[in-house]
Protein backbone atom coordinates (compact mmCIF):
# COMPACT_ATOMS: atom_id res chain seq x y z
CA UNK A 1 0.00 0.00 0.00
CA UNK A 2 1.43 3.52 -0.90
CA UNK A 3 1.92 5.84 2.12
CA UNK A 4 0.43 8.73 1.95
CA UNK A 5 2.36 11.82 0.59
CA UNK A 6 3.04 14.54 3.57
CA UNK A 7 4.64 17.61 3.42
CA UNK A 8 8.22 17.06 5.01
CA UNK A 9 11.27 18.97 5.16
CA UNK A 10 12.83 16.43 5.88
CA UNK A 11 16.19 15.77 3.71
CA UNK A 12 16.05 13.58 1.00
CA UNK A 13 18.02 10.82 2.74
CA UNK A 14 15.61 10.71 5.88
CA UNK A 15 12.75 10.50 3.84
CA UNK A 16 14.39 7.16 1.90
CA UNK A 17 14.71 6.10 5.34
CA UNK A 18 11.21 6.02 6.43
CA UNK A 19 9.78 4.85 3.89
CA UNK A 20 11.94 2.14 3.56
CA UNK A 21 11.46 1.43 7.25
CA UNK A 22 7.91 2.04 6.86
CA UNK A 23 7.66 -0.80 4.28
CA UNK A 24 10.07 -3.47 5.53
CA UNK A 25 9.65 -3.55 8.93
CA UNK A 26 6.91 -6.05 10.50
CA UNK A 27 4.63 -5.24 13.82
CA UNK A 28 6.29 -7.53 16.84
CA UNK A 29 3.41 -9.67 16.91
CA UNK A 30 3.75 -10.10 12.80
CA UNK A 31 7.82 -10.86 13.59
CA UNK A 32 7.11 -13.32 16.43
CA UNK A 33 4.46 -15.39 14.59
CA UNK A 34 6.98 -15.60 11.30
CA UNK A 35 9.73 -16.75 13.74
CA UNK A 36 6.91 -19.80 14.95
CA UNK A 37 6.83 -20.58 11.25
CA UNK A 38 10.37 -20.09 9.86
CA UNK A 39 12.18 -22.20 13.45
CA UNK A 40 11.76 -25.17 12.61
CA UNK A 41 12.39 -25.78 9.24
CA UNK A 42 15.56 -23.79 9.64
CA UNK A 43 16.27 -26.05 12.79
CA UNK A 44 15.82 -29.36 10.17
CA UNK A 45 18.55 -28.46 8.10
CA UNK A 46 20.94 -26.86 10.95
CA UNK A 47 20.26 -28.46 14.78
CA UNK A 48 23.36 -29.76 16.55
CA UNK A 49 24.19 -33.18 16.60
CA UNK A 50 24.07 -33.64 20.74
CA UNK A 51 23.60 -36.95 22.36
CA UNK A 52 20.71 -35.96 24.83
CA UNK A 53 18.81 -35.71 21.28
CA UNK A 54 18.57 -39.01 20.15
CA UNK A 55 16.83 -40.06 23.16
CA UNK A 56 13.55 -39.55 25.07
CA UNK A 57 14.27 -40.87 28.01
CA UNK A 58 13.13 -38.04 30.88
CA UNK A 59 15.80 -39.25 32.96
CA UNK A 60 18.84 -38.95 30.78
CA UNK A 61 17.03 -36.19 29.42
CA UNK A 62 17.39 -34.65 33.14
CA UNK A 63 21.18 -35.28 33.48
CA UNK A 64 21.85 -33.49 30.17
CA UNK A 65 19.54 -29.96 31.37
CA UNK A 66 21.17 -30.16 34.91
CA UNK A 67 24.70 -30.49 33.86
CA UNK A 68 23.57 -27.55 31.15
CA UNK A 69 22.91 -25.04 33.55
CA UNK A 70 25.64 -22.52 33.58
CA UNK A 71 27.84 -24.42 31.59
CA UNK A 72 28.79 -24.95 27.65
CA UNK A 73 27.75 -27.39 25.67
CA UNK A 74 31.22 -28.63 24.85
CA UNK A 75 31.95 -28.68 28.54
CA UNK A 76 29.08 -30.99 29.02
CA UNK A 77 29.35 -33.62 26.35
CA UNK A 78 32.33 -35.83 27.74
CA UNK A 79 30.43 -35.83 31.35
CA UNK A 80 27.33 -36.50 29.91
CA UNK A 81 28.28 -39.88 28.42
CA UNK A 82 30.60 -41.18 31.14
CA UNK A 83 27.82 -40.02 34.03
CA UNK A 84 25.37 -42.36 31.70
CA UNK A 85 27.59 -45.52 31.11
CA UNK A 86 28.11 -45.17 35.02
CA UNK A 87 24.15 -44.91 36.08
CA UNK A 88 22.32 -45.43 33.21
CA UNK A 89 18.92 -45.40 35.03
CA UNK A 90 17.38 -42.91 38.23
CA UNK A 91 17.25 -46.47 40.09
CA UNK A 92 21.33 -46.93 39.62
CA UNK A 93 22.28 -42.75 40.33
CA UNK A 94 19.78 -42.91 43.86
CA UNK A 95 21.81 -45.70 44.67
CA UNK A 96 24.98 -44.26 44.18
CA UNK A 97 27.50 -43.68 46.49
CA UNK A 98 28.02 -39.46 47.00
CA UNK A 99 31.61 -39.64 46.50
CA UNK A 100 31.99 -41.41 43.32
CA UNK A 101 29.14 -39.29 42.04
CA UNK A 102 31.71 -35.95 42.57
CA UNK A 103 34.28 -37.67 41.55
CA UNK A 104 32.21 -38.11 38.04
CA UNK A 105 30.92 -34.34 38.74
CA UNK A 106 34.43 -33.49 39.65
CA UNK A 107 36.12 -30.17 37.06
CA UNK A 108 32.02 -29.44 36.13
CA UNK A 109 31.38 -27.03 38.50
CA UNK A 110 28.38 -25.75 40.84
CA UNK A 111 28.75 -29.24 43.02
CA UNK A 112 25.39 -28.41 44.54
CA UNK A 113 24.08 -29.84 41.21
CA UNK A 114 25.70 -32.92 42.07
CA UNK A 115 24.24 -33.47 44.95
CA UNK A 116 20.63 -32.04 44.10
CA UNK A 117 20.58 -34.89 41.29
CA UNK A 118 21.57 -37.34 43.64
CA UNK A 119 18.59 -35.98 45.98
CA UNK A 120 16.67 -35.59 43.18
CA UNK A 121 16.98 -39.32 41.99
CA UNK A 122 16.33 -40.53 45.67
CA UNK A 123 12.58 -39.01 45.68
CA UNK A 124 12.33 -40.37 41.81
CA UNK A 125 13.80 -43.93 42.26
CA UNK A 126 11.67 -44.14 45.83
CA UNK A 127 8.49 -41.94 46.24
CA UNK A 128 7.47 -41.75 42.59
CA UNK A 129 8.11 -45.03 42.03
CA UNK A 130 10.80 -44.54 39.12
CA UNK A 131 8.72 -41.98 37.39
CA UNK A 132 9.80 -38.38 36.49
CA UNK A 133 6.78 -36.34 36.91
CA UNK A 134 5.16 -35.15 33.11
CA UNK A 135 4.13 -31.69 33.90
CA UNK A 136 6.35 -28.45 34.34
CA UNK A 137 4.91 -27.69 38.01
CA UNK A 138 5.31 -31.31 38.90
CA UNK A 139 8.80 -31.42 37.61
CA UNK A 140 9.44 -27.65 39.70
CA UNK A 141 8.90 -29.77 42.54
CA UNK A 142 11.71 -31.80 42.53
CA UNK A 143 15.43 -30.26 44.34
CA UNK A 144 17.81 -28.75 41.86
CA UNK A 145 14.81 -27.94 39.35
CA UNK A 146 14.10 -24.69 38.01
CA UNK A 147 12.05 -22.80 36.03
CA UNK A 148 14.35 -23.43 32.60
CA UNK A 149 15.06 -26.85 33.64
CA UNK A 150 11.45 -27.66 34.42
CA UNK A 151 10.93 -26.45 30.59
CA UNK A 152 12.92 -28.05 28.99
CA UNK A 153 12.29 -31.49 30.61
CA UNK A 154 8.80 -31.37 30.15
CA UNK A 155 8.51 -29.88 26.39
CA UNK A 156 11.45 -32.06 25.26
CA UNK A 157 10.94 -35.15 27.27
CA UNK A 158 6.79 -34.98 27.50
CA UNK A 159 6.10 -32.64 25.10
CA UNK A 160 4.47 -30.44 27.08
CA UNK A 161 3.90 -26.89 25.58
CA UNK A 162 5.98 -24.67 27.87
CA UNK A 163 8.86 -22.38 26.96
CA UNK A 164 12.20 -22.22 28.43
CA UNK A 165 13.85 -19.56 28.10
CA UNK A 166 17.67 -19.09 28.44
CA UNK A 167 20.14 -16.71 27.35
CA UNK A 168 20.38 -17.69 24.12
CA UNK A 169 16.48 -17.69 23.69
CA UNK A 170 16.43 -14.10 25.97
CA UNK A 171 18.89 -12.50 23.15
CA UNK A 172 17.05 -13.75 20.23
CA UNK A 173 14.05 -12.51 21.05
CA UNK A 174 14.67 -9.20 22.45
CA UNK A 175 17.03 -9.10 18.92
CA UNK A 176 13.80 -10.37 16.81
CA UNK A 177 11.39 -7.43 18.43
CA UNK A 178 14.19 -4.93 19.10
CA UNK A 179 12.95 -5.03 22.78
CA UNK A 180 14.84 -2.39 24.91
CA UNK A 181 13.87 -3.54 28.39
CA UNK A 182 16.87 -4.41 30.93
CA UNK A 183 18.13 -7.92 31.65
CA UNK A 184 16.69 -8.74 34.85
CA UNK A 185 13.83 -6.51 34.17
CA UNK A 186 10.78 -8.22 35.65
CA UNK A 187 8.27 -7.00 33.13
CA UNK A 188 10.82 -7.68 30.44
CA UNK A 189 10.82 -11.41 31.12
CA UNK A 190 7.43 -11.70 31.32
CA UNK A 191 7.43 -10.45 27.82
CA UNK A 192 9.72 -12.28 26.24
CA UNK A 193 8.16 -15.47 27.93
CA UNK A 194 5.29 -14.56 26.39
CA UNK A 195 6.61 -14.02 23.27
CA UNK A 196 8.19 -17.27 23.26
CA UNK A 197 5.09 -19.54 23.77
CA UNK A 198 3.21 -17.63 21.75
CA UNK A 199 5.25 -18.83 18.99
CA UNK A 200 5.52 -22.27 20.37
CA UNK A 201 3.78 -25.16 18.10
CA UNK A 202 0.65 -27.05 19.71
CA UNK A 203 1.86 -30.28 18.00
CA UNK A 204 3.79 -32.58 20.45
CA UNK A 205 6.45 -33.25 17.58
CA UNK A 206 6.96 -29.22 17.49
CA UNK A 207 6.63 -29.18 21.38
CA UNK A 208 9.48 -31.60 22.10
CA UNK A 209 12.04 -29.30 19.22
CA UNK A 210 11.11 -25.71 19.80
CA UNK A 211 12.94 -24.91 22.64
CA UNK A 212 16.11 -26.90 21.55
CA UNK A 213 15.78 -24.79 18.24
CA UNK A 214 15.59 -21.53 19.72
CA UNK A 215 18.58 -22.27 22.05
CA UNK A 216 20.56 -23.40 18.92
CA UNK A 217 19.98 -20.20 17.19
CA UNK A 218 20.92 -18.93 19.93
CA UNK A 219 23.88 -20.30 20.20
CA UNK A 220 25.19 -20.66 16.80
CA UNK A 221 23.51 -17.45 14.65
CA UNK A 222 22.60 -15.09 17.08
CA UNK A 223 25.24 -15.56 19.17
CA UNK A 224 26.54 -13.56 22.45
CA UNK A 225 29.49 -12.49 21.91
CA UNK A 226 31.18 -10.54 18.82
CA UNK A 227 29.00 -9.51 15.39
CA UNK A 228 25.33 -11.82 15.30
CA UNK A 229 25.71 -13.65 11.76
CA UNK A 230 22.71 -12.15 10.48
CA UNK A 231 23.73 -13.07 7.19
CA UNK A 232 22.84 -16.71 7.92
CA UNK A 233 19.88 -16.59 9.88
CA UNK A 234 16.61 -17.46 9.12
CA UNK A 235 14.98 -14.25 10.65
CA UNK A 236 17.70 -11.80 8.91
CA UNK A 237 15.14 -10.29 7.09
CA UNK A 238 12.56 -9.37 9.71
CA UNK A 239 14.81 -8.94 12.59
CA UNK A 240 13.95 -5.52 14.45
CA UNK A 241 17.23 -4.74 15.47
CA UNK A 242 19.14 -6.28 12.55
CA UNK A 243 16.89 -3.50 10.76
CA UNK A 244 17.23 -0.96 13.13
CA UNK A 245 21.37 -1.32 13.02
CA UNK A 246 20.66 -2.11 17.31
CA UNK A 247 21.16 -6.02 17.08
CA UNK A 248 24.62 -6.07 19.34
CA UNK A 249 23.08 -3.47 22.09
CA UNK A 250 20.44 -6.29 22.35
CA UNK A 251 19.40 -7.45 25.16
CA UNK A 252 20.14 -4.31 27.47
CA UNK A 253 22.56 -5.35 29.73
CA UNK A 254 22.94 -3.75 32.92
CA UNK A 255 26.70 -3.52 34.93
CA UNK A 256 27.65 -6.26 36.68
CA UNK A 257 28.78 -5.99 40.20
CA UNK A 258 32.53 -6.40 40.03
CA UNK A 259 33.65 -9.94 41.23
CA UNK A 260 35.58 -9.81 44.71
CA UNK A 261 39.32 -10.72 44.56
CA UNK A 262 40.50 -12.76 47.70
CA UNK A 263 43.96 -13.81 48.13
CA UNK A 264 44.23 -17.46 49.56
CA UNK A 265 47.88 -19.45 50.61
CA UNK A 266 47.27 -22.72 49.80
CA UNK A 267 49.32 -25.62 50.91
CA UNK A 268 50.09 -28.80 49.36
CA UNK A 269 51.79 -30.69 52.15
CA UNK A 270 54.12 -34.23 51.38
CA UNK A 271 54.18 -36.75 54.15
CA UNK A 272 56.18 -39.61 52.81
CA UNK A 273 53.63 -40.95 50.30
CA UNK A 274 50.92 -39.18 51.39
CA UNK A 275 48.86 -35.60 50.86
CA UNK A 276 46.43 -33.50 52.80
CA UNK A 277 43.43 -32.60 52.20
CA UNK A 278 40.43 -31.29 54.18
CA UNK A 279 36.68 -31.21 53.78
CA UNK A 280 34.78 -27.86 53.13
CA UNK A 281 32.20 -26.72 55.53
CA UNK A 282 28.33 -27.79 54.81
CA UNK A 283 27.59 -24.35 53.36
CA UNK A 284 28.55 -21.88 50.91
CA UNK A 285 30.88 -22.13 48.43
CA UNK A 286 32.37 -25.60 47.45
CA UNK A 287 30.45 -26.70 50.19
CA UNK A 288 31.25 -30.29 51.41
CA UNK A 289 34.23 -30.65 48.54
CA UNK A 290 37.82 -31.55 49.32
CA UNK A 291 40.28 -29.03 49.44
CA UNK A 292 43.84 -28.81 49.72
CA UNK A 293 44.33 -26.79 53.47
CA UNK A 294 44.28 -23.32 52.43
CA UNK A 295 43.89 -19.92 54.52
CA UNK A 296 42.94 -16.24 53.48
CA UNK A 297 45.73 -13.37 52.58
CA UNK A 298 49.18 -14.31 51.09
CA UNK A 299 51.46 -15.62 53.84
CA UNK A 300 55.53 -15.51 53.66
CA UNK A 301 57.50 -18.60 54.08
CA UNK A 302 57.89 -17.69 58.20
CA UNK A 303 54.13 -17.08 58.18
CA UNK A 304 53.83 -20.44 56.48
CA UNK A 305 55.58 -21.74 59.29
CA UNK A 306 53.62 -20.18 62.28
CA UNK A 307 50.54 -21.15 60.74
CA UNK A 308 52.02 -24.30 60.30
CA UNK A 309 52.90 -25.10 63.83
CA UNK A 310 49.81 -24.06 65.08
CA UNK A 311 48.27 -26.98 63.07
CA UNK A 312 50.54 -28.60 65.19
CA UNK A 313 52.71 -29.46 61.92
CA UNK A 314 56.74 -29.35 61.44
CA UNK A 315 58.06 -27.45 57.92
CA UNK A 316 60.97 -30.11 56.62
CA UNK A 317 61.72 -28.96 53.45
CA UNK A 318 60.54 -26.34 50.95
CA UNK A 319 60.06 -27.99 47.28
CA UNK A 320 58.31 -25.30 45.32
CA UNK A 321 56.09 -22.13 45.05
CA UNK A 322 53.53 -21.12 42.43
CA UNK A 323 51.15 -18.89 41.74
CA UNK A 324 47.58 -19.42 40.43
CA UNK A 325 44.21 -17.94 39.61
CA UNK A 326 40.46 -19.46 39.82
CA UNK A 327 37.25 -17.58 39.08
CA UNK A 328 33.82 -18.14 40.49
CA UNK A 329 30.75 -16.24 39.80
CA UNK A 330 31.65 -13.46 42.76
CA UNK A 331 34.51 -14.15 43.45
CA UNK A 332 38.46 -14.41 41.98
CA UNK A 333 40.83 -16.46 44.30
CA UNK A 334 44.37 -15.53 43.98
CA UNK A 335 46.56 -18.31 45.38
CA UNK A 336 49.70 -18.45 46.31
CA UNK A 337 50.69 -22.47 46.46
CA UNK A 338 53.34 -23.85 48.76
CA UNK A 339 54.53 -27.63 48.20
CA UNK A 340 56.59 -28.53 51.51
CA UNK A 341 57.42 -31.37 53.12
CA UNK A 342 55.99 -31.92 56.70
CA UNK A 343 55.91 -33.68 59.76
CA UNK A 344 53.00 -34.48 62.19
CA UNK A 345 49.30 -34.58 61.80
CA UNK A 346 47.60 -31.54 61.87
CA UNK A 347 43.92 -31.14 62.73
CA UNK A 348 41.41 -32.20 60.84
CA UNK A 349 43.48 -33.16 58.00
CA UNK A 350 42.78 -36.29 55.68
CA UNK A 351 46.26 -37.94 54.69
CA UNK A 352 45.60 -39.58 52.20
CA UNK A 353 48.03 -41.66 49.28
CA UNK A 354 47.88 -41.60 45.58
CA UNK A 355 44.73 -44.17 45.20
CA UNK A 356 43.00 -42.14 47.67
CA UNK A 357 43.84 -38.80 46.35
CA UNK A 358 42.59 -39.79 43.37
CA UNK A 359 39.15 -41.20 44.36
CA UNK A 360 39.23 -37.62 46.27
CA UNK A 361 36.72 -35.23 44.24
CA UNK A 362 38.49 -32.00 44.23
CA UNK A 363 37.23 -29.05 42.57
CA UNK A 364 39.29 -27.21 39.81
CA UNK A 365 40.34 -24.41 41.84
CA UNK A 366 42.76 -26.44 42.88
CA UNK A 367 44.05 -28.29 39.38
CA UNK A 368 47.13 -26.39 39.40
CA UNK A 369 47.87 -27.16 42.99
CA UNK A 370 47.22 -30.77 42.13
CA UNK A 371 49.31 -30.89 39.43
CA UNK A 372 52.04 -29.82 41.38
CA UNK A 373 51.75 -32.84 43.24
CA UNK A 374 51.49 -35.46 40.73
CA UNK A 375 54.94 -34.09 39.35
CA UNK A 376 56.40 -34.70 42.43
CA UNK A 377 54.45 -38.00 42.79
CA UNK A 378 56.37 -39.38 39.66
CA UNK A 379 59.60 -37.65 40.59
CA UNK A 380 59.19 -34.88 37.40
N1 LIG B 1 21.45 -25.42 27.01
C1 LIG B 1 20.53 -25.78 27.91
N2 LIG B 1 19.80 -26.82 27.48
C2 LIG B 1 20.29 -27.16 26.27
C3 LIG B 1 19.98 -28.18 25.32
N3 LIG B 1 19.02 -29.05 25.55
N4 LIG B 1 20.69 -28.20 24.16
C4 LIG B 1 21.68 -27.32 23.96
N5 LIG B 1 22.02 -26.35 24.82
C5 LIG B 1 21.34 -26.28 25.97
Amino acid sequence: MPLPRRKSVASGRELWYYHSMKTTELTTEEVVSAFSRRLLPWFETAARDLPWRHTDDPYAIWVSEIMLQQTRVAAVLGYYQRFLAAFPTVEDLANADEEKLLKLWEGLGYYSRARNLHRCARIVAGELGGRFPETYEGLLRLPGIGDYTAAAVASAAFGQRCPAVDGNVYRVLTRLTDCPDPIGDAAGKRRVRDWAESAMPWDKHGIRLYNQATMDLGATVCIPVGAPRCDVCPMGDMCLARLRGTAELRPVRVPKKPRRMEDRTVFVLLRGEETALRKRGPRGLLAGLWEFPNVEGKLTEEQVSDCLRLWGLTVKEWRQRLTARHIFTHVEWDMLCYVLEVEGSGQGLAWMDREGFARAALPSAFARCAEALTERWEGR
